[in-house]
């Protein structure tokens, strides 16, 4: 199993602070956000680890991870031209990726894995797309899905106005080598980009995804308002572990 990072993007919500360093280089307590994500990544066990960054963030990256001895892994790191959607991950990672697996997490969102479901599902995976869905207040930012009495993914539909469930698709998803393939064969959405939501439901169209409620929390760190409440979290955290 392979891992990537994506932290690419303009962060246009969080300027001015995006204007100093990129989204996920900001401060979360006493760390920078990647940090999270990456222990994530860390704990289910990857080493192997493409970054991908936006061209002109490139130095602040390699600066603040270098090489990722000191995390006991390896990093690769790939530029992203333009935010062109965050299923161009698995077309900028083909090489990377190659005939193996692969676990995406946004650098931007936080999971915090009590049960160590992430490193289970990491560790058990065999071949398809596995997602996970956490209940939400504000649904329409997120791709929501859609269950059936057995709890089974029926649909995803990304960014919808008025959402048919509070179940959100948070930022790790962990794919067979197929994702590569179905990332080529997607169209850019009408806001211009690659949509995961799309590669999802190439997936799911097959029966090959599968769709579990994550039981930890979960944060996307996108606004000023996420990104301070992650602070405080990771704070109380740090304290009740002291
Ligand atoms: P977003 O939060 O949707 O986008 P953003 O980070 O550019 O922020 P804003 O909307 O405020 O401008 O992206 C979610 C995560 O995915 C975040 O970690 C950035 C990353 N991303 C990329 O690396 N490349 C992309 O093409 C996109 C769309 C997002």
């Amino acid at each position: 199993m392979k891992g990537i990072i994506l932290a690419g993007g303009n962060g246009t919500r969080l300027r001015p602070l995006t204007l100093v360093t990129s989204k996920q280089l900001l401060p979360v307590y006493d760390r920078p956000m990647i940090f999270y994500p990456l222990q994530t990544l860390v704990s289910a066990g990857i080493r192997n680890i493409l970054i991908i960054v936006a061209p002109d963030r490139a130095g602040d990256y390699l600066r603040v991870l270098g090489s990722g001895k000191e995390f006991g892994v390896k990093f690769t790191y790939e530029i992203q031209e333009r935010p062109e959607g965050l299923a161009q991950a698995f077309i900028i990672g083909e090489t990377f990726i190659g005939q193996d697996s692969v676990t995406m997490i946004l650098g931007d969102n936080l999971f915090f894995d009590e049960q160590g479901q992430i490193r289970t599902a990491v560790k058990s995976f065999t071949s398809g797309g596995q997602v996970f869905a956490k209940q939400v207040v504000d649904p329409q930012r997120y791709g929501v899905v859609e269950f059936n009495e057995q709890m089974v993914a029926t649909a995803i539909t990304e960014k919808p106005t008025a959402p048919r469930s509070s179940y959100a698709v948070t930022g790790l998803y962990i794919y067979d080598s197929q994702a590569v393939g179905f990332a080529k064969s997607l169209k850019p959405s009408a806001r211009g980009e690659l949509e995961i939501t799309d590669l999802n439901n190439r997936y799911l169209e097959r029966g090959q995804l599968e769709v579990q409620l994550f039981t930890g929390d979960w944060l996307d760190t996108g606004t000023f308002d996420a990104l301070l409440q992650a602070n405080v979290i990771t704070a109380e955290r740090a304290r009740r572990r002291a």
